[in-house]
């Protein structure tokens, strides 16, 4: 290692033993409100969509829950009625709500579920078709939100995403992009080829008006019906219609699978970093022990005083996730079907001691996993399986001090590639693991009937130490998500940066491998040299699938922050 790099890591070890100990931030002293609403979602008209709702009075979940659905039209690449999402929730008190509306695996599936004739499906052989789609969340997430934060009329949240199902919406530049380079998925259904490809096969060009008659119609349903009309009756029938006899990959789903479909409400998963307050979401996400168990690991070292342009800080960055995503491989899944044993993975002084592991001089040659407390028993393989870099998170606050971080997904671009009812179904079924058993052991997130993928989106809620709302911040990209997360968090907590300038920031992303990924064409490529000199053998520059959307509160004021990779954008009440 140089002399430079030497005394950079001497002066953070000396500093960090300055850092006062953080305590957990208490509750707000009085009850926040702010000076307008807002919405940051991926495309700047399903944020508009949810603004629409704040200016009617509707609260927070009202606006997230438009947001959704709009994104269902105008975002169809990435989430929407026909897959699952996270809802984390906070109201004026800092008090935490979380819903999970993942999807669900049919009754019919067991661990052998992507094997077909004894033999493992290949990831790309196992997508399109039915062999991917799990039972829906969406909806039913929706509305347990509705009937515990909603205000508006539940109809009144469809009339933005219905408008522009109906008169149509442009095809984006994204959209476009994402159309030619998942054509396989994209245009495997019949309506997915009428929709969005012309009668030469070519997707339709930028600008093009697309009218969706048929989601206009499914999204009319549901307002008047309400989540029967999803769950039950010809909606039910059209989903067990295209999965059962889907071209490729059938599966057996029925009626049956989908009318027992429940969101569940589920403990917050809190912890502290430098005295903020940090709540998001539990299994069967891996979202939050995996950005918590990083950032505690990271503690004892003064990142500010390294600051951005350190090739240390971000060595530190990277050894932190390789240890974290690699108890998340061994312990993340379903808490309803194994063990996980959550509060040990976010566990002050087992993180004190692999955050021993870390050097900032040099690599941990195998980063692998711990034991962490009510993991002693646990005797589970290591899982193998990547999410996929569909998804979109948006995050919204009131006036009234309420805000939710919510990320929605189909999973991989344009999920299974099948459509009913003018929406996608999801292939969240792939982020099981589709091999359940390496080395005669078991993986935990291996796929069982009823069961739900791991998942890892990571929708967040910050706190300050004075207990006020400091962030609202989540991102898509399946497996960078917590990646993407954490450099937002430490650029704001750490580095002084404003949301925008953090998200702006490159991502660095190591998931507990020795290989470092960095972000492609970012000023972090010219630290790949100094990563080397540390011990990294295997740095990449790579094309990561990044998209994050935030808002930042100073006090009453909020700042939207959107992703400049993406198209997103924040809109005011
Ligand atoms: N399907 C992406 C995720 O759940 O992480």
């Amino acid at each position: 290692m140089d002399r430079r790099l030497f005394m950079l890591f001497a002066g953070a070890l000396a500093l960090a033993s300055c850092t006062p100990a953080p305590n957990a931030a208490s509750l707000p002293p009085k009850a926040q409100v702010y000076e307008k609403g807002m919405v940051s979602a991926a495309d700047p008209r399903a944020a508009e969509a949810g603004a629409a709702m704040l200016r009617q009075g509707g609260t927070a979940t009202d606006g997230a829950i438009a947001t959704m659905l709009a994104l269902t039209v105008v975002e169809p690449q990435s989430s929407g009625i026909g897959g699952g999402g996270l809802y984390v929730a906070t109201n004026a008190m800092g008090e935490v709500t979380t819903i999970d509306g993942r999807e669900t695996a049919p009754a019919a599936a067991n661990p052998k579920w992507f094997f077909k004739d004894g033999v493992l499906l290949k990831f790309q052989e196992a997508v399109p078709g039915g062999t991917s789609v799990g039972v829906p969340g969406n909806i039913a997430l929706a509305a347990k939100a509705h009937g515990a934060h909603g205000r508006l009329p539940w109809a009144a949240l469809f009339a933005p995403a219905i408008k522009l199902a109906r008169d149509g919406f442009v095809i984006t530049p994204r959209l476009n992009r994402m159309l030619k380079n998942n054509a396989r998925v994209a245009a495997f259904s019949a309506e997915g080829r009428a929709l969005f490809f012309g009668a030469d096969g070519e997707p339709l060009p930028v600008g093009t008006l697309v009218k969706n008659p048929a989601l206009a119609d499914t999204l009319q349903a549901i307002a008047d019906q309400g989540p029967q009309a999803f769950y039950s009756g010809g909606n039910a029938k059209s989903i067990v219609g295209k999965v059962t006899l889907a071209e490729r990959n059938p599966a057996p789903m029925t009626e049956a699978d989908i009318a027992a479909y429940v969101a569940k409400d589920r403990a917050p998963v809190c912890g502290s970093y430098r005295g903020y307050r940090i709540c998001s979401m539990g299994p069967p996400s891996s979202g939050a022990t995996t950005i918590l168990a990083t950032l505690i690991q990271l503690e004892r070292f003064d990142l500010k005083a390294l600051g951005k342009d350190s090739p240390v800080a971000w060595h530190l960055i990277a050894e932190s996730q390789r240890l974290a995503y690699a108890d998340r491989a061994r312990y993340s899944a379903d808490a309803d079907f194994v063990p996980v044993p959550v509060a040990g993975m976010v566990d002050r002084k087992y993180l004190a001691g692999r955050s021993a592991l870390i050097d900032p001089g040099k690599t941990i040659p195998r980063a692998v996993a711990g034991t962490p407390p009510g993991a002693e028993k646990l005797s589970f393989a290591d899982s193998r399986q990547l999410e996929e870099y569909g998804t979109s998170h948006f995050s919204v606050i009131d006036r009234a001090g309420n805000a939710v971080s919510y990320t929605s997904t189909i999973e991989g671009p344009f999920g299974s590639g099948i459509m009913a009812g003018g929406y996608f179904l999801n292939n969240e079924l792939t982020d099981f693991d589709m091999n359940p058993e390496l080395d005669g052991r078991m993986v935990a997130n291996r796929v069982e009937a009823g069961k739900r993928p791991r998942s890892s989106m990571t929708p967040t809620l910050v706190y300050g130490p004075d207990g006020r709302l400091r962030m609202v911040v989540g991102a898509a990209g399946g497996v960078t998500i917590p990646a993407q997360v954490l450099r937002a968090i430490i650029g704001v907590i750490d580095w002084d940066l404003g949301m925008q300038e953090a998200l702006a920031l490159p991502v660095i992303f190591a998931p507990g491998t020795e290989t470092v990924f960095i972000e492609q064409g970012t000023w972090l490529e010219g630290m790949i040299p100094a990563l080397k000199a540390l011990g990294h053998a295997d740095v990449q520059p790579r094309n990561l699938p990044l998209k994050a959307n935030a808002i930042e509160l100073r006090g009453s004021k909020p700042w939207g922050a959107a992703d400049p990779r993406s198209e997103g954008a924040a809109v005011s009440e």
